[in-house]
């Protein structure tokens, strides 16, 4: 595999998604993006927003779930960041999406106010469903597009990052960020869960129940010739392998957070009020970085 979308393409058009306004505006005006006025994109009435431009080569698209219609603050959270993920794909085909944003820390595992992370996989720790098979569907555990060389090149933590809809943790999701294993926790990162691409081996999750065990059966319910079974590397490799995806839509993402606050700390809420905007600046330097874009016009997983 040679570049972002797997199937050999080069990265022409990058979706970011973004949360919060004060997320978003720094890298706006970085990339010289402007706001799409003509509201043809997206269905009459939502709030979201696209930003966009050409920067070096690449063609950027920022879209922001914008503002809710009654409350006013920003549409945070695993609902808002879906539809508009869905949306913009639909309309603007991107190559690679990069979810940008905050996250909590934990200390335990090492994490600071103002580190950045890219997430090496993404899970739910507020879908708890406690029957067979639907416990891990509501886990939806996930490998993240593998970017190794913009790793080396680039100064980032690495951890895997556990999303809920929520920005304080109660114990069962405290308990459940323990068992995903997650050094960052956010409220958006679901965008990508149900779309990442069967024939992508690095988008590959196991599966590891019984009936799907050889992929048969999960070939027999998606509806798909079972020759791709044998032809796919993705299978072919991991044998056992079933990946659990909606193959609909196939576009990588990545997963770039900085940490506002301490989850295992005092006071996570306050923290992450009073860090917002400074944090923000860190992520927004890391995310429009010249390594980042330079290697995002030449090969990103190379
Ligand atoms: N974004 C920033 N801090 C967060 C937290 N503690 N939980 C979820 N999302 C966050």
């Amino acid at each position: 595999m040679t570049a972002a979308g797997g199937d050999g393409r080069r990265i022409s058009t990058v979706l970011i998604i973004i949360a919060m306004q004060t997320e978003a505006l720094p890298l706006v005006n970085k990339f010289q993006l402007s706001e799409d006025t003509d509201g043809s994109l997206f269905p009459t009435g939502v709030p979201w927003i696209r930003y966009h431009g050409l920067y070096k080569e690449l063609h950027i698209n920022l879209v922001w779930p914008g503002k809710d219609s009654v409350l006013g603050v920003d549409s945070v959270g695993m609902i808002s960041a879906s539809l508009v993920t869905y949306a913009s794909i639909q309309a603007l085909n991107p190559d690679l999406i990069i979810n940008v944003g905050t996250a909590g820390g934990s200390r335990a595992k090492g994490a600071c106010v103002g580190d950045v992370y890219l997430a090496s996989n993404v899970a739910f720790h507020d879908r708890r469903i406690p029957i067979p098979v639907f416990d891990m569907y509501g886990i939806g555990s996930r490998r993240t597009f593998s970017t190794p060389n913009l790793l080396k090149e680039l100064n980032l933590k690495v951890g895997k990052l556990s999303t809920g809809d929520s920005l304080d943790m109660s114990p069962q999701d405290e308990a459940s960020i323990l068992a995903n294993d997650a050094t960052i926790k956010d409220m958006e990162a679901c965008l990508d869960v149900r779309r990442t691409y069967a024939c992508n081996e690095i988008f590959c999750t196991v599966f590891p129940y019984e009936n799907y065990g050889d992929g048969k059966q999960w070939f027999k319910e998606m509806g798909r010739p079972a020759s791709q079974l044998t032809s796919d590397p993705c299978f072919r490799d991991k044998g056992a392998a079933v990946a659990y995806v909606a193959d609909l839509l196939s576009v990588p993402a990545i997963f770039v957070k900085a940490v506002t606050d301490i989850v295992d700390g005092a006071k996570p809420t306050s923290e992450f009020l009073q860090n917002l905007v400074t944090v923000t600046a860190a992520l927004d330097q890391a995310v429009s970085q010249k390594n980042l874009v330079a290697k995002l016009i030449s090969r990103l997983t190379e």
